[in-house]
């Protein structure tokens, strides 16, 4: 009988045009928080004081002293199986294109390019008055930090509640879904938008939906093919699969 590992790997193997979307849920395997659920960040934290314009007027510093222990827990974190295994796939030109809700840089740090980071980077810093921008390597020593060209405050260039996306950003993402024959989800609740549509895209031009999730969500009904796993662990076995398949059809 054909597993889901198997599965999986002959989906992508037959796909012409994969692209994968994840969340917070890769990431967890390395040591960052989720979002939701019952260890996850807003259970603990309220987002409305913590991750929105207003809560920023309000009070930039308990705002950046939340972001810079968030900085601090990422910079510690290690890319992990899921990653790299993402990031070889899309080397080897397997995944074309490779769309993140998430802000940390652990897809980068694995070897992943050309990333589509849709709600932001956590490491980058804009300023909240003029063009200024800066990549930062480290959580900023100064709480909240001021904008050297002009002296008003910096925030991190991340996507708040009540904020929209950047419309170029989706448009790309978009663009991906529609060219997708298959992707992998990897890792996400799904129900935070316009990301949550991605793979919906997909599935309604007739591509194939494979999911990784250690839990149902609003995306397995729709699902393909749900793999009920860690995603460090499944896409490792995945990869090997897909490597194991060709290697038989070259003999
Ligand atoms: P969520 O916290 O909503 O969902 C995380 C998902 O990861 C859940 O479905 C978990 O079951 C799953 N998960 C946890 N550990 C996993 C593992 N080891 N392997 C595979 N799956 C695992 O996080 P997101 O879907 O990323 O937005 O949330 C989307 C957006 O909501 C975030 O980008 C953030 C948040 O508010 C903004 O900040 C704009």
């Amino acid at each position: 009988m054909i597993n889901s590992v198997e599965a999986a790997a002959k989906i992508l193997l037959r796909s012409k045009y994969i692209i994968a979307l994840t969340g917070s849920g890769i990431s967890a395997e390395s040591g960052i928080p989720t979002f939701r659920g019952k260890d996850g960040l807003w259970s603990k934290y309220k987002p409305e004081e913590l991750a929105t314009p207003y809560a920023f007027a309000r009070n930039p510093k308990l705002v950046w002293e939340w972001y810079s222990w968030r900085m601090k827990l990422i910079k510690e974190a290690k890319p992990n199986p899921a990653h790299i295994t993402l990031a070889k796939l899309q080397n080897m030109r397997i995944i074309k294109t490779l769309i993140t809700q998430n802000i940390d840089d652990l897809h980068e740090r694995a070897g992943s390019r050309d990333i589509i980071k849709l709600h932001g980077d956590i490491f980058t810093v804009r300023c909240i008055n003029c063009i200024f921008t800066q990549k930062l390597t480290n959580p900023p020593i100064e709480i909240p930090p001021k904008c050297p060209r002009c002296g008003a405050y910096l925030r991190p260039d991340v996507v708040w509640f009540g904020e929209s996306l950047s419309p170029e950003i989706i448009n790309k993402a978009f663009i991906e879904a529609e060219k997708a024959d298959a992707i992998l989800v990897i890792g996400t609740s799904g129900v935070v938008m316009p990301a949550g549509l991605i793979p919906k895209v997909v599935k309604d031009n007739g591509g194939k939906v494979i999911e990784i999730n250690i839990e149902e969500t609003v995306i397995t009904s729709y699902a393909d093919l749900f793999l009920k796993s860690k995603a460090g662990e499944i896409l490792p076995k995945i990869f090997e699969k897909i490597m194991e398949i060709r290697r038989s059809r070259h003999v």
